[in-house]
């Protein structure tokens, strides 16, 4: 993004008062004038050429990647989007102190499965805004010094999705995913049977990943290895954006006991008739009481990094049958095109695999695999046989029907 031309700064003079940006600038000067490192020039043309777009065209570039519904999470998305290429706009290009803008932004994604969490983060810090972006599964990552990977190491990712550019790492933006199976009290079932000491609650994750949300100066290692001589660097996350996602499957239970009367109580057998639901969509009023989330299993400390709570609704059948036209059927109506058929899928296919999704609370999750399964058997009969030109699929009385013409 280009705001205006940059006046040229002239070189630091290095005394003993240096903040940690004004130091680390002299040391990149130095490094790009004696041995023409232009690290640090890389990271600024990075910078230049990022997307200048308005939260409303980020929010229409969504849709036009194919993302459907879900339009209060992505407006609020887009928003922080907006914000987080703005803000390192003016403190890089514009020279603006950090300290005068308001703080980068961490967001929770909370809601059931296949509704779009992780896709709509991929999809708009990776795919649209071209920015390093990792996206960890959170299950697979330890305390310090036990079995499965270091916390610390989420960052080297971001070095490496960086290709090593450390500024430009330090813009970047980091996915937790799975973020509600690190709650305590959960198994945890990578390290199920390692025969390890390891707190499997969780909660000593919870507490290395305080450290990353709070905006820190952190040693990184600049390899995943567990030698004890690899190299580190200092890395700030202050302007990383963190984004956790997941669906708290039993959370809506919990935010349903605590609004009870107190005279039904928490053992009532009322219990039963609460939501057990795993597909269920949550309202912004249940995701904002950090006690819940206490309740659920986390560090309130924890949940108060995420300054902005995102829920995210179970997908309707509109959604889904629309990811199914716009997405899905396109690339198989191709394929069959380039062998020479003309494929046609029957509503009452698609009808079918919307309601199966909505049955099994999968979202649009597995409506790939489930759509390709149902095909195999057309795709099959037809590249075996090519005598006609015309396939129709089709779903009647509970089966599935492939008619060639
Ligand atoms: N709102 C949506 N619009 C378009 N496609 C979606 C949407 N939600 C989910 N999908 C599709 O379903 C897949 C799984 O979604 P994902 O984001 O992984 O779900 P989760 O909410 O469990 O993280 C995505 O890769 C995408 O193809
Ligand atoms: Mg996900």
């Amino acid at each position: 993004m280009s705001q205006g031309s940059k006046p040229p700064t002239a070189p630091p003079s290095i005394s003993n008062s240096l903040s940690f940006d004004e130091l680390r600038n002299a040391i990149q000067e130095i490094a790009t004038d004696t041995n023409g490192d232009n690290e640090y020039q890389n990271f600024l043309d990075f910078i230049e050429d990022l997307p200048n777009m308005r939260p409303n065209e980020i929010f229409d570039k969504l849709g036009s990647h194919g993302y459907v519904a879900q339009n209060e999470a992505r407006r609020a998305l887009s928003l922080m989007a907006y914000r987080h290429v703005q803000r390192i706009c003016r403190i890089y290009l514009d020279n603006i102190p950090a300290s005068e803008l308001p703080a980068k932004s961490n967001m929770l994604l909370i809601g059931p499965t296949g509704s779009g969490k992780t896709y709509i983060t991929e999809l708009l810090f990776r795919h649209i805004l071209k920015l390093p972006t990792v996206l960890v599964d959170i299950t697979t990552y330890s305390e310090t010094g036990y079995v499965g990977q270091d916390v610390m190491s989420i960052l080297t990712r971001l070095l490496f999705a960086s290709e090593g550019n450390l500024p430009l790492a330090e813009v970047g933006v980091v996915c937790l995913d799975e973020f509600d199976k690190i709650a305590s009290g959960q198994n945890n079932a990578v390290f199920a049977g390692a025969g390890t000491t390891k707190d499997i609650s969780g909660l000593g994750v919870q507490r290395e990943l305080l450290k990353l949300l709070e905006s820190a100066e952190l040693t990184v290692p600049t390899e995943f290895s567990h030698s004890s001589y690899q190299q580190h660097v200092l890395m700030s996350t202050r302007n990383i954006p963190f984004i956790a996602c997941g669906a708290f499957s039993g959370f809506k239970l919990i935010t349903q006991l605590y609004n009870q009367q107190p005279s039904i109580g928490f053992h009532n057998e009322n219990k039963e008739q609460l939501n057990h639901d795993i597909a269920v969509s949550f309202r912004q009023d249940e995701v904002d009481q950090t006690r819940h989330f206490q309740q659920y299993g986390f560090l309130p400390e924890l949940i108060a990094r995420f300054d902005r709570i995102v829920p995210f609704k179970a997908l309707d059948e509109e959604a889904l049958s629309s990811i199914l036209k716009r997405n899905l059927i396109s690339a198989y109506e191709r394929e069959f095109e380039l062998e020479g058929f003309n494929l046609m899928i029957d509503e009452s296919l698609l009808k079918h695999l919307v309601k199966e999704a909505i049955r099994r609370e999968t979202g649009a999750r597995g409506l790939r695999a489930t759509l390709s399964r149902y095909l195999e058997e057309a795709a099959f009969e037809t590249f075996s046989s090519p005598d006609a030109s015309n396939v129709r699929v089709s779903w009647e009385q509970g089966r599935l029907h492939v008619d060639k013409s």
